[in-house]
C-alpha cells in the first residue's frame, strides 16, 4: 500500500539509508507549468538539518525524470526522485537487533520477519520527502484555480495559539514554522528544553485552504474529511486529526455550533468549510496532533528480535519535535487530497460532461 489517491494518483519508493526516495504521479492533466524552482523550495521547506530538526544534512535535490516536456505537465505520469547523502547506518549498530520504544521497528519486524535497522528503513518519515515532491505538483494545479493551501505549528507540548490568533502568513518566517510571531520563542525554549533533557515533544499542526470550489468531496465512502483524515494519519507520529471545531463541538449546542447561512456566505466556520463530506465553499480548516518523537536519548526499557529484554541507549540524529516538519508535509497531503478531489468532482453532474464533449 504506498499509493494514495484515486485520479490524482502518487506512489513513493525508498527508505532511509537506502539509494534513493521518490514518486510515481499520475493523473496529472497535460498543460501544467511545472516550476522546478517551486518544487526544490517545497523540499527545502521540509528537508532536515536547522538548530530546531535533525542534524542529519540532505540536499533532498529532486529531479524529475519523466512526465514533464518543456516546462509543461505531458499528462503521463511525472517520476521524481532524490538521492540519499547522508545516511549513517553506523548510528544504529547497537541498536541493531533492538526495538525502539515508540518507533514502527516492532511492528514491522513482527509484520514482515526482515529487520532493516539502519534509520527505520521504510517507517522512517525520510519517506515524507517523496510526498512533498508530489504535493508540490499538487499545488500547481490548485494554483491554476486560485486555491491555496497553508500551514503551520499552532501548538507545542502545553503552549497553544488561541485559534484567533493564528497567522498563517507567519510560519514561512519561522525557523519552527510558528503561526504567530509572538511565539516563536516559546516554541523555541520548549523544543531546546526538550532536547537538552535528551527528551522530545509533540505539537499541533493547522491546516488551512483557501478558495475551495463548493463540492469537493465524493460521498459515501470518499468523503473529503474522511479522505483528508486518512492522509493526515497515514503520516508518521500523527495521532489524532480534528476537522473545524470538531472537538470543542460536543460541548455546544445545535444553535451555538451551526453555521448560519445568508447570501454572503456562512455567519461562522464551525464545520471547518466541510458539510456530509462535501466542501461548502468557505475554507477548510483541519488541525493534526503529532506526538513527541519516538527516537530520544534517554535509557529505556525493550527487547531485541530474541525477545531478549535489555536497554535502549540511542546514538544518532533525530527530531526533537516532528510536528514542525511534519507541517510541511499534512500541507502537502492536502493538497494532493484537493486535487485527487477537484478531478473526481469533474463528472458528477451530466452537465459538467456536457461542457467537455460538446
Ligand atoms: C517530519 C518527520 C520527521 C520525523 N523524524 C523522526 C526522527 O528523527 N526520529 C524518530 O524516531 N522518529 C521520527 N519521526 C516519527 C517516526 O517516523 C514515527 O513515529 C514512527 O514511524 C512510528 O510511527 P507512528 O508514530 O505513526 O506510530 C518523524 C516524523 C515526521 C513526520
Amino acid at each position: 500500500m504506498n499509493s494514495f489517491g484515486q485520479r490524482f494518483k502518487f506512489t513513493t519508493f525508498g527508505e532511509s539509508h537506502g539509494k534513493a526516495l521518490g514518486c510515481v504521479v499520475d493523473g496529472v492533466p497535460a498543460g501544467i507549468k511545472i516550476d522546478e524552482v517551486f518544487i526544490q523550495n517545497e523540499m527545502n521547506r521540509r528537508k532536515p538539518g536547522g538548530k530546531y530538526a535533525t542534524s542529519r544534512k540532505e540536499s533532498d535535490s529532486i529531479e524529475i525524470l519523466s512526465g514533464v516536456f518543456e516546462g509543461y505537465s505531458t499528462g503521463t505520469s511525472i517520476c521524481m526522485i532524490l538521492f540519499n547523502e547522508n545516511q549513517k547506518s553506523r548510528d544504529y549498530d547497537n541498536v541493531k537487533d533492538l526495538f525502539r520504544p515508540g518507533h514502527a521497528d516492532f511492528t514491522y519486524y513482527n509484520k514482515y520477519g526482515i529487520r532493516d535497522y539502519r534509520g527505520g528503513g521504510r517507517s522512517s518519515a525520510r519517506e515524507t520527502s517523496a510526498r512533498v515532491a508530489a504535493g508540490a505538483i499538487a499545488k500547481m494545479l490548485l494554483k491554476e484555480l486560485d486555491i491555496e493551501v497553508k500551514s503551520g505549528i499552532s501548538s507545542i507540548k502545553d503552549i497553544q495559539i488561541p485559534n484567533e490568533d493564528l497567522d498563517f502568513s507567519h510560519s514561512s518566517n519561522s525557523e519552527v514554522y510558528s503561526l504567530n510571531k509572538n511565539y516563536d520563542d516559546k516554541f523555541k525554549d520548549a523544543i531546546n528544553k526538550a532536547r537538552e533533557e535528551h527528551d522530545s515533544i509533540g505539537g499541533i499542526v493547522a491546516l488551512k485552504a483557501i478558495n475551495v470550489p463548493v463540492g469537493l468531496g465524493e460521498p459515501i465512502y470518499y468523503k473529503l474529511d474522511a479522505v483528508l483524515s486518512n492522509a493526515m494519519m497515514s503520516i508518521n507520529a500523527s495521532k489524532a486529526v480534528e476537522i473545524g471545531n470538531g472537538i470543542s463541538s460536543v460541548k455546544l449546542n445545535g444553535s451555538q455550533n451551526n453555521d448560519e447561512i445568508t447570501n454572503d456566505g456562512f455567519k461562522s466556520n464551525n464545520s471547518g468549510g466541510i458539510l456530509g463530506g462535501i466542501s461548502n465553499g468557505d475554507d477548510i480548516n483541519m488541525k493534526v496532533y503529532f506526538k513527541p518523537t519516538p527516537s530520544i536519548f534517554k535509557t529505556q526499557d525493550t527487547i531485541d528480535i530474541n525477545d531478549k529484554e535489555l536497554k535502549c541507549e540511542l546514538k544518532g540524529r533525530h527530531d526533537p519535535c516532528v510536528a514542525t516538519r511534519g507541517s510541511v508535509v499534512a500541507e502537502s497531503m492536502m493538497a494532493l487530497v484537493l486535487a485527487d478531489m477537484l478531478l473526481l468532482n469533474m463528472s458528477s453532474k451530466l452537465s459538467n460532461i456536457k461542457k467537455v464533449y460538446n
